[in-house]
């Protein structure tokens, strides 16, 4: 058995996000996206060698690492199939993954996931990977939002332009690439967990159906002016800038969301009370600003400094289940061997 290596991901949070694609079987969005890598929500995946001929996957349930099972084993063994045909590598791998989410957040871990999988696979398999070859790695795992984890800080995902014979451009044209780093600007997430379960319409559902929404093209064509100054107020630090352009894309994609055929419908009656209480925070002079992925919890973002008071608040929400404090964070971390205490 070979000492295999470990890699740890951050997850991220879209400012501007991927909704819809123009081919969702290759990934290529149907906009530019624009997130901030987190440091706490990680995942870390160790890949080696298993004691037979076939692939081993394990997840740890919060007590112990057990053997994956369904969509998820699914998903993971399709992409360790997809990668070693990349490198021309054909043998059995072991998988252990795990993620540092509090447990039942009820938030995605797909990006981080997958990244920290690509991330290890690429390194036992021989071709260590990180930065633009790395975001590639992980954009093909079906998560498109894998490919912003490959970088910290500050990343930005291109759209996939469709050329004039209407194909979609060459994988090499698509990986995220950083904006600025993390240690640019100490922005918090903090998150408002309103209800922990799992998604009621996956967000691949999402861009399948986004296309069917009336309002899907003018969100669109709202994207590239959106992005411009999305991407002067990151680099400028202007909160008050950047602010209003996160918090209109996240009610745009949700408008297009509960508009598509048939409607996905992710908000909780406590989404919008937290939605009201930001409103009622910036009143008082708080920058901070709220935005939502595929499902009903609310990520405020604000300056770090201000994450306790806000997290205080937002606990005082009627049906606020619990809060996460999260901040911006840096790059994957890959490394030989396992981490420490794992049943490699
Ligand atoms: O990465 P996916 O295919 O799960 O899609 C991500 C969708 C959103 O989280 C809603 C937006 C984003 O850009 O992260």
């Amino acid at each position: 058995m070979s000492a295999g290596f470990h890699a740890r991901a951050a997850a991220n949070i879209a400012f501007l996000k991927y909704w819809g694609a123009i081919d969702l079987d290759r990934v290529v969005p149907a906009n530019a996206s624009l997130s901030m890598t987190l440091s706490v929500c990680a995942s870390t995946c160790w890949i080696g060698s298993p004691g037979g001929n076939e692939d081993e996957i394990l997840r740890h349930d919060g007590v112990s690492f057990v053997a994956a099972e369904g969509s998820f084993r699914s998903r993971i063994a399709a992409h360790l199939d997809r990668l070693r045909s990349r490198f021309g590598v054909d043998r059995p791998l072991r998988v252990l993954t795990r993620n540092a989410f509090p447990a039942a957040a009820g938030l995605a871990s797909s990006a981080s996931g997958f990244c920290a999988l690509s991330a290890a696979a690429a390194a036992a398999l021989g071709h260590p990977a990180e930065g633009a070859a790395l975001s590639e790695l992980a954009r093909r795992s079906g998560s498109g939002s894998a490919a912003r984890s490959a970088f910290g800080g500050f990343v930005r995902w291109p759209a996939g332009d469709v050329d004039p014979e209407g194909a979609a451009p060459d994988d090499s044209e698509l990986p995220a690439a950083p904006v600025t780093p993390a240690n640019h600007w100490d922005l918090a997430d903090v998150i408002a967990i309103v209800d922990d379960g799992p998604k009621t319409v996956s967000s691949l559902d999402g861009h399948r159906r986004a296309v069917t929404s009336p309002h899907f093209r003018a969100r669109l064509e709202a994207m590239p002016d959106r992005m411009r100054r999305a991407v002067d107020a990151v680099r400028a630090r202007e909160l008050d800038a950047l602010g209003p352009l996160i918090e209109a894309d996240a009610i745009e994609l949700h408008a297009v969301a509960m508009t598509s055929s048939p409607p996905i419908h992710y908000w909780r009656p406590a989404t919008v009370a937290v939605l009201e209480r930001v409103r009622a925070l910036r009143e008082t002079g708080v920058p901070a600003w709220a935005t939502m992925d595929a499902g009903p919890n609310v990520h405020v973002i604000a300056p770090h400094d201000r994450s306790g008071a806000i997290a205080q608040a937002l606990a005082g929400v009627d049906g606020v289940q619990r809060v996460i404090e999260d901040r911006v964070g840096g790059p994957p971390v890959v490394r030989e061997g396992s981490p420490a205490g794992w049943p490699a």
